[in-house]
This record gives C-alpha cells, sequence and structure tokens, in this order.
C-alpha cells in the first residue's frame, strides 16, 4: 500500500486548521495524514486530536526554525495566519512570509495559504468612500494576507490561494448573533443593504482544503473561494427565525454606523461589510457554491449548519 501524505496544518487547534485535521483523520481513504502543528502540545484541544489519530508536534508561526522543523517530512501544509489575536496586518505579513520560506526550505509539493483579495484593487486609498486605516489600508485584516500572496509566488512554493467566507460560528464566538433589541425582539446587525453575504460552516472550509489537497495539482497556482451559501441580511434572519421559533429581524445599520460601535476592529470589519456590500459581484463571484460542492460534497448551508448549532448561540 502507497504510503500515506503528511499534511502539516497550522492552527491545528483552531478554526479552519481544525476543520482540515478532522476532514484529514475522518477519511482514511484519502491517503493523506495529519500533522497537526500547535504552540502546546499538552492543551485539551491538542490532546484531543492526538486521540483522533493526528500526529500533534510543537510549532509557532513566530518561530522560522520551528516551522521548518515541523513541515520537514510533509507532502503539503495549511497556512493560516490570527489577525483577531494581534490586529497586525505586518504581523501576518511577517508570519505568512515565514511559512512561504519554511515550505520552500522542506520543498513542499502542495501548500494552501488561507488569504483574502486585496479590497484596495476595487477601493483605492484615494477612495473616500471608507475610511484608510493605518495609513494605508482600507481592510487590513485582509491586506496583509493578501500582500503575502506574493511571497509564496516570488518563492516558487506550489500554492493554492484560498479565499474563505465570514464563518457562521462567528455568531457563537465573535458576537454577531441575535440580540434583543430595546423592544425585546432579537435582530442581527450587519451593514449589508439588500446585498449577499457569502458565509460559511468552519468545519467546511477544511473539508473544501482537503478536496483541493485531493485534486493536487489541478489548483497549484490557482485561487479557490469557498462558501456554503450567499445569503442577504433579511434571508439570514429568517433562517434564524426559523431554527429558534421566535421573531429575529435584520438591522441593516449604515458602514460608517458599524464602524463607530467602538468594540476593537469595529472599523476594520465595517470597511470589510462594505466592501462586501458594494462589490457584491466580485465579492460573490470569487465563492462558486458549486466549486465548494465539488471539492466538499457535504457542504453546509445555512439552515443545515444552524439544525446543528441553534442551541450553540447565545440568547440574552
Ligand atoms: N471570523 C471569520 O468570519 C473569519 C472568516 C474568514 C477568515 N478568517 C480569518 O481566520 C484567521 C484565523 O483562523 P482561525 O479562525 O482558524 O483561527 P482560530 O480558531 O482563532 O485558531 C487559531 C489557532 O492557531 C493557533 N495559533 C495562534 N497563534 C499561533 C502562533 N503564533 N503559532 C502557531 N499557532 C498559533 C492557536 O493554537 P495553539 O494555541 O494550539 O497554538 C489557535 O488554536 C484570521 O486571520 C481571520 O482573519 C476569519
Amino acid at each position: 500500500m502507497a504510503e500515506k501524505k503528511i499534511i502539516a496544518v497550522v492552527g491545528a487547534t483552531g478554526a479552519q486548521g481544525g476543520g482540515l485535521v478532522r476532514a484529514i483523520v475522518g477519511d482514511v481513504k484519502s491517503g493523506f495524514t495529519a500533522r497537526a502543528l500547535t504552540r502546546n502540545a499538552n492543551s485539551d484541544k491538542a490532546k484531543q486530536l492526538a486521540q483522533r489519530g493526528a500526529e500533534v508536534v510543537a510549532a509557532d508561526v513566530d518561530d522560522a526554525e520551528s516551522l521548518k522543523k515541523a513541515f520537514a517530512g510533509a507532502y503539503g501544509a495549511f497556512c493560516v495566519t490570527f489577525f483577531w489575536e494581534h490586529f497586525s496586518p505586518e504581523k501576518e505579513f511577517t508570519q505568512a512570509k515565514a511559512m512561504a520560506e519554511a515550505a520552500k526550505h522542506t520543498g513542499l509539493k502542495h501548500v494552501i495559504w488561507s488569504t483574502f483579495e486585496d479590497p484596495r484593487k476595487w477601493v483605492p486609498l484615494g477612495d473616500n468612500r471608507m475610511p484608510t486605516l493605518m495609513g494605508k489600508h482600507k481592510v487590513p485584516h485582509f491586506e496583509g494576507k493578501s500582500e503575502a500572496d506574493q511571497v509564496f509566488r516570488e518563492l516558487g512554493v506550489p500554492t493554492t490561494f484560498l479565499l474563505t467566507s465570514f464563518y457562521w460560528e462567528n455568531m457563537i464566538y465573535f458576537g454577531m448573533g441575535p440580540k434583543k433589541g430595546p423592544d425585546g425582539t432579537l435582530a442581527i446587525t450587519l451593514p449589508m443593504g439588500d446585498k449577499k453575504l457569502p458565509g460559511v460552516a468552519t468545519e467546511d472550509i477544511g473539508k473544501c482544503a482537503l478536496g483541493i489537497f485531493k485534486k493536487g495539482r489541478e489548483f497549484i497556482g490557482k485561487t479557490v473561494g469557498v462558501a456554503g451559501e450567499h445569503l442577504t441580511g433579511t434571508q439570514m434572519a429568517a433562517a434564524l427565525a426559523k431554527a429558534l421559533g421566535q421573531e429575529v429581524r435584520y438591522n441593516d445599520v449604515p458602514p460608517e454606523v458599524y464602524r463607530g460601535f467602538g468594540f476593537p476592529g469595529a472599523e476594520d470589519l465595517g470597511n470589510m461589510f462594505q466592501f462586501k456590500r458594494d462589490f457584491e459581484h466580485v465579492y460573490c463571484g470569487a465563492r462558486n457554491l458549486e466549486v465548494a460542492r465539488a471539492l466538499n460534497p457535504s457542504l453546509q448551508t445555512f439552515d443545515a449548519w444552524l439544525a446543528q448549532n441553534k442551541d450553540r448561540i447565545p440568547l440574552e
């Protein structure tokens, strides 16, 4: 029997990487095994991955040597950065560069880099429809990632550029679920107007990534966007209402109001949603549902995700 190919997974105890590790260990015929990278191999999450059959290896994306060791002997790697831990596009770029260099150094055959498009292609810095942030960004948490694409290209790393979508889990972990308004009715607040927001179950990002590794060469050098469904705020509210058995409204606020909410990252997210709203065709067009479903036939719709997860959404 042919030896299985090792996929080194960065962020293995997190959302995207965790989904990929579970997808690999859950698909014994895939031809791949998972090497889960973590800063703490003794954490409960790391131990759970080991119990499921992953090889757990210590690595830190801030430590280039640890990445080289962790990538050594692998066929491929899944690379992701963690903007919301530090809010620095420069740090994301540096971490992505370290991963690209480690991939080059160890001669990996296929890397998936979890990135985003650069909104400044459509909204240049001089365009005042949204404020410039940090002096040179419109959507900082997209642009550090996007700038790093070039490093993978210049080093000649065989890379698939993966464009992800809004996690529906943001309603569980990121405070974006329905909240009660002054009249006691639940509402989701998004500055999307009547435009569609591509969304996805995080577990499906990992399954799509496994689909990309299985296809191999066909996807090297390509950019692939994944989403489970493209839905308007009104459609998301209706799906939530049906799942939760109570009224949920869509509170459509202007992006400038969203930017002023004051939580860390509100301006970045306000600009992000405005980009998705104002360039709906570009953003949805880059996340073709049929492509995602071909990579991952069990891709969930929002209704399907809600059926499994509605009780995990914190309601006041
Ligand atoms: N929220 C959304 O809707 C959304 C949508 C698309 C894309 N994104 C992007 O997703 C990215 C984050 O990915 P995620 O959601 O999968 O992350 P996550 O769930 O927050 O998990 C991150 C994991 O990475 C590990 N990690 C953190 N810092 C590390 C470091 N220095 N070296 C090695 N490992 C480290 C941590 O594991 P250990 O503690 O075990 O090391 C942690 O479990 C962000 O950059 C964000 O922009 C978010």
